[in-house]
């Protein structure tokens, strides 16, 4: 039974179609206001704007649950691994045992970069962020890779997939070498994903590394965490650059950039600086909530509250679990991950945090995993791209092969100066 929804205005009442989603959402669908009222909306932030209609993951903000295509986040993290889960996100559904065989030799099949494209490397400074290397690089790969990608194929896309997905991978290693001014690893052809980026970190020429298995495990699980996360702030970005038909290398490129930014996928290395600053200073918890409360401070709790989540984000608590497990099981201790447990505690019992429903998110305990994996926190936030690489192209494609696709162009209201004259410059005071 369809829903509608009256807006009254200036004497005359609009009735708008609601749209109702799998989970009971609804949205008023305002596409034919203007025409029908010359009204539009304002939203900043878009905090209540749907920009889609979508069946990749679905968020309930107040309840803390997050599902890839149904399956809960929790079931994936246990059970499942980065590169089925993936798969899943990418093309709906779980693969099967042949499926993900061919998924997997794919990614084996496109490890390498253009051997040219090393070239660029030598481009960069020590110190380049890898953050812009990465976005560079992956616009690169568009060079090497011309064939327009056509989203409308199943093993076309399945390739074009699992080219990015691995070659981002190399990438990635690859900036972290040079930054440490150590020779670029090739990858092995025999080994899972995330242990081939692992290799790749941290092997030399003369001696390859093994990671140990929870090493393995817990990148796995850190990765699986950041797959997708429905229309955040680069997600939103990859289908805005998408709708105008860029391809999906500059589409990503893009949203490597909007994730840059500390209030989104930077903030895991925010974090870290924090419980860093904290440390060193052997400031009192107290005291540094209390800065973080006053009104206009320039601190900020990193890694606490959420755009959507007015509960513990879900992939807050597994990657808290994780912490434990990967420091004990590696036998490394974190000084760093008694701060953020006092931290947390503190906040969650403080008024201001709790009436604000400020919980933490992935990235307050995120980059604890990573420190604990020797991964170094300039490249915590690559990690996040790394991970969000499937959710970027699942959300590529959809918008692409949305019937009702349209160029992303939001409107404005405009509040700058009425018409007025231009003055010859002699005439300026
Ligand atoms: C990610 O969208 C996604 O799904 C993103 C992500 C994904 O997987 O893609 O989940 C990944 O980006 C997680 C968020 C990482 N960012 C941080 O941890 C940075 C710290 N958090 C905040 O900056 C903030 O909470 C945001 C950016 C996450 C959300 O900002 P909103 O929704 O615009 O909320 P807001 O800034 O309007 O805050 C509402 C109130 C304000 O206080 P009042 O004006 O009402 O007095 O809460 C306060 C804010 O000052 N507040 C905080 C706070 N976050 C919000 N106060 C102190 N510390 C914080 N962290």
């Amino acid at each position: 039974m369809s829903e509608t929804a009256k807006l009254t205005y200036d004497g005359k009442t609009y009735e708008l179609p609601v749209v109702i989603g799998s989970e009971n959402e609804k949205g008023i669908d305002i596409s034919k206001l203007r025409s029908q009222s010359g009204l539009i909306t304002l939203d900043d932030g878009y905090a209540n704007t749907g920009s889609c209609q979508s069946e990749i993951t679905y968020i309930d903000g107040e309840a803390g649950i997050l599902r890839y295509r149904g399956i809960p986040i929790e079931q994936l993290a246990e059970q499942s691994d980065f590169v089925e889960v993936a798969y899943l996100v990418i093309f709906g559904e779980l693969p099967t045992a042949e499926q993900l065989s061919e998924f997997r030799g794919l990614l084996t099949q496109h490890q390498f970069i253009h051997e040219s494209m090393r070239n660029h490397f030598e481009g960069f400074l020590p110190d380049a962020p890898p953050m812009a290397i990465l976005s560079a690089m992956i616009n690169t790969l568009g060079c090497f890779q011309p064939a327009l990608i056509e989203p409308e194929k199943d093993e076309h896309f399945m390739e074009a997939s699992a080219r990015l997905m691995s070659k981002v991978r190399t990438i990635a290693a690859a900036s972290y070498k040079k930054s440490m001014g150590q020779a670029m690893v090739y990858p092995r052809f025999d080994v899972c994903y995330p242990c081939n980026f692992l290799h790749m970190m941290f092997s030399m020429p003369n001696r390859d590394y093994e990671p140990p298995q929870e090493a393995i495990r817990a990148l796995d699980k850190f990765l699986i965490l950041h797959a997708d996360h429905e229309q955040n702030c680069s997600t939103s970005t990859v289908r805005m650059v998408g709708s105008s038909r860029a391809n999906l290398y500059a589409s990503v490129a893009s949203a490597v950039c909007a994730l840059w930014g500390p209030l989104h996928g930077g903030a895991n290395v925010a974090v870290i600086d924090m419980l860093t600053r904290i440390r060193d200073r052997g400031e009192k918890l107290e005291k540094f909530i209390e800065r973080v409360k006053e009104k206009d401070s320039s601190e900020r709790l990193m890694g606490f509250g959420h755009r959507v989540y007015k509960n513990f984000d879900p992939r807050a608590r597994i990657l808290k679990d994780a912490c434990h497990e990967v420091l004990n099981k590696l036998g490394v201790a974190d000084s760093l991950l008694e701060i953020a447990l006092q931290l947390e505690d503190v906040a969650l019992h403080d008024e201001y945090f709790v009436e604000r429903k400020l919980y933490p998110n992935v990235d307050f305990y995120s980059g604890i995993v990573l420190r604990a994996l020797g991964v170094p926190v300039e490249m915590f936030t690559v990690m996040f791209a790394i991970g969000r690489m499937p959710g970027w192209i699942a959300q590529w494609r959809e918008g692409h092969m949305n019937p009702r696709a349209r160029i992303c162009r939001p409107r404005q209201i405009y509040t700058g100066p009425t018409l007025r004259e231009f003055v010859p410059i002699a005439d300026r005071e």
